[in-house]
């Protein structure tokens, strides 16, 4: 039993991976990176963002995500583009260039339809993060000058540049209820009656041991009774260091609890989670005396969050 297999045997798209191009001359990695009975699904963690894929204004550089969509095709594995605008990792031109409404418009269209289009036939994040925690929209470049424009403009764009991708809006801190989650439906719910093409809500899911939110089942329902599809996006779940055999036995029960719900919800479509290795994981790198977040160590060995993964799918 692997990850993947029993995604697909619970009605799943795929199980994957986030993974990111310095990690692809890491042979071991790569040939677990490639193991389709646990990955049928990578996401880019950083190079399709903007400030890697238009550092200058019109000049994409694709480079980076090609050689991600390379090692999955090796694999047939879907890919999540990942993604069109986001407030960070962002060019500074953007930030910088002072563009009035209808400026900034065309240039956020122009983007995610290059991207969406040089990446034909994949999921995309096409919005990432533009809520705050208490359900108010996030201040960025785009809101500042465009109020919630952007938005549909984003979306209407890709969907013009690929009829086919699938289109999500992509957020943290929206797996349990609460006032952001709201804010999330709302806004979906305003969208689609604007008849902006949103497909999906991705629900990032970057978790800490013990804290899996106890409405998280309830939560994604209620997203996918909007009528769009869901998708665990980026799952982790990090601990204070160092690892305990409790705090890993706890992991496992947290990643257990999340793959339950996505199972319990049809419209659930996949689980990510955000690189499957603690040598590569984003948090030590950003939570001082954080980390082992990821369901196999820093030596490519499986957790106890492995088996929990296995134990949600079954159950
Ligand atoms: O590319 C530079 C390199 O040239 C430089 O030498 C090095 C020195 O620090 O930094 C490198 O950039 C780093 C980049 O990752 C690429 O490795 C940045 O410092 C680092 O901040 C950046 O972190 C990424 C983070 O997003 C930035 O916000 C993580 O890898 C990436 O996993 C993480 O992913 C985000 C999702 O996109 C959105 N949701 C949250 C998630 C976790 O933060």
């Amino acid at each position: 039993a692997q990850l993947n297999i029993l995604a697909q045997l619970a009605g799943k798209k795929y199980f994957g991976t986030a993974t990111d191009n310095p990690e692809l001359t890491n042979t071991s990695y790569v040939a677990q990176l490639g193991n389709t009975l646990d990955f049928h699904q990578l996401t880019p963690a950083n190079s399709m963002k903007w400030e890697n894929t238009e550092p200058e204004r019109g000049q994409f550089t694709f480079s980076g995500g090609d050689a991600i969509v390379a090692q999955a095709e090796k694999h047939n594995q879907l890919v999540r583009g990942h993604n069109c605008v986001w407030h960070n990792q962002l060019a500074t031109w953007v930030t910088e260039g002072n563009f009035d409404n209808s400026t900034l418009l065309s240039i956020v269209e122009n983007h995610c339809s290059t991207l969406v289009k040089h990446y034909k036939g994949k999921i995309w994040d096409v919005l990432n993060e533009v809520l705050n925690d208490d359900g108010t929209f996030r201040e960025s470049v785009f809101f500042n000058t465009t109020g919630t424009a952007y938005m549909g403009a984003a979306f209407r764009a890709a969907r013009k540049a690929d009829p086919k991708a699938k289109l999500y809006i992509n957020d943290f801190n929206i797996e349990g209820e609460g006032a952001k989650s709201t804010a999330m439906i709302n806004l979906v719910k305003q969208l689609r009656a604007e008849g902006v093409p949103v497909d999906g809500i991705g629900v990032q899911s970057h978790l800490i041991v013990g804290g899996v939110p106890p409405t998280m089942k309830a939560n994604l329902q209620a997203f996918a009774a909007l009528g769009v599809e869901v998708a665990i996006t980026e799952l982790d779940v990090r601990m204070n260091l160092p690892v305990t055999p409790a705090l890993l036995e706890q992991q496992k029960k947290d990643y257990k609890t999340v793959i339950e719900a996505c199972k319990a919800v049809p419209r659930c479509v996949g689980v990510t989670v955000w690189d499957w290795t603690d040598k590569f994981s984003w948090v030590p790198g950003t939570f001082a005396g954080q980390g082992a977040a990821c369901p196999w160590d820093e030596n490519f060995v499986k957790k106890p969050a492995y088996l929990g993964i296995i134990e949600g799918w079954l159950i």
